[in-house]
């Protein structure tokens, strides 16, 4: 049997029309536009209504995707949301999304895998389409971080925003698509970041002394260790995989959650900054979503072409990290 590849047939993003800068968080905390831009490189996130959740992002990034591949949500088999911030347990935000799209053929789950997300979804769509079980499916990562960041917390609240990014992959017989992909977890690190769900701990009581228990916690420091070592050993690691030398790679697209993380893996990899994405500046740290949005972006912005050999990394939460070479569609 030839060897099936899933294809990238169409990108989309939906980002929140509402705005916080940075003068907002100076009215709110202790903090400064000159702290965040320096130490972050965040001026502005965006910001969903109070009664707009995960699963209408992600159905809206999903609408766009179906339209830029030309395709109708009927032909969809399968729905797969990476999340931190589904607005419930059950059903999943993939179910919800499926019920917003009218996708009624398609089986629907949800990956969570924090911001590492987007990529452990796209590794697992493509599986099922290489092994020949589904032709197409939809990927989407999708966040609200605002609705789960602690506004009193000057060390966090000053670095996410919310938004939704969405792609179609579809069986191909040409080399073409997701060619090689890296994924990674290390467990015994989870409490580095995390949001309580049903259980909280005593450790995670006095990491929230404001009392919301269902807001992120970081050591941001570990987290920034750990991304820039991860980052470069999984970029290299996915272009060894697919037999490709780093030169070849036309743009990295990595997770947006500081910039100067962003800097320290490209330095590491000796790659030069017009080859590595980067728009951290308008949206701060979306979770699952910040990758796919990067993707759709680069691709609206022609900085990634068809035939082009691109890699998405990123790191997050569990801890986890992972990355894709992906050759775009000609
Ligand atoms: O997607 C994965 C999730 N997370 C990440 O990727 C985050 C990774 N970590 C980071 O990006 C950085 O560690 C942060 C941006 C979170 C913090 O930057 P940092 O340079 O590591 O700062 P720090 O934690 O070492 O804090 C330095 C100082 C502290 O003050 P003192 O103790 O030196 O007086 C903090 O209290 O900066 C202070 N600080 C702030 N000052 C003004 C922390 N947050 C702020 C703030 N404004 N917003």
């Amino acid at each position: 049997m030839d060897k099936i590849y899933a294809k990238i047939a169409g990108v989309g993003k939906y980002l929140p029309d509402k705005i916080l800068d940075n003068a907002y968080f100076e009215s709110i905390v202790d903090t400064s536009d000159e702290w965040i831009t320096k130490r972050v490189g965040v001026k502005e996130r965006r910001m969903a209504d109070e009664d707009v959740f995960t699963s209408d992002l992600a159905a809206l990034a999903a609408e766009n995707a179906l339209r830029d591949a030309g395709m109708s949500a009927g032909e969809i088999d399968l729905i797969i949301v990476a999340s931190v911030s589904p607005e419930m347990y059950t059903p999943s935000c993939a179910c919800m999304v499926q019920k917003k799209l009218g996708a009624e053929k398609a089986a629907a789950f949800d990956i969570n895998a924090a911001c590492s997300g987007f990529i452990f979804a796209a590794a697992t769509g493509a599986q099922f389409i290489q092994t020949g079980m589904y032709k197409n499916v939809l990927v989407i990562g999708a966040d609200t971080l605002t609705k789960v960041t602690e506004y009193k917390d000057r060390a966090t609240c000053v670095l996410f925003g919310d938004g939704a990014g969405a792609v179609v992959l579809s069986a191909a017989g040409e080399k073409t698509g997701i060619l090689g992909t890296v994924l990674g977890a290390d467990g015994n690190s989870g409490d580095m970041l995390t949001i309580c769900g049903i259980k909280v701990s005593e450790l995670d009581r006095e990491r929230r002394p404001y009392g919301n228990y269902r807001t992120i916690w970081m050591d941001g420091q570990g987290v920034f260790k750990f991304a820039v070592k991860t980052m470069e050993s999984a970029t290299r690691e996915v272009a060894q995989k697919a037999d490709c030398s780093l030169d070849d790679i036309a743009l990295v697209i990595p997770h947006q959650a500081n910039k100067r993380i962003i800097d320290g893996a490209r330095k590491r990899l000796k790659i030069d900054e017009s080859r590595v994405f980067s728009n951290v500046e308008k949206y701060g740290n979306m979770s699952a979503a910040c990758v796919p949005i990067a993707l759709c972006e680069a691709v609206e912005q022609g900085r990634a072409k068809p035939g082009d050999k691109i890699i998405i990394v990123g790191f997050g939460g569990g801890l986890t990290w992972g990355s894709a070479l992906i050759r775009l569609g000609d």
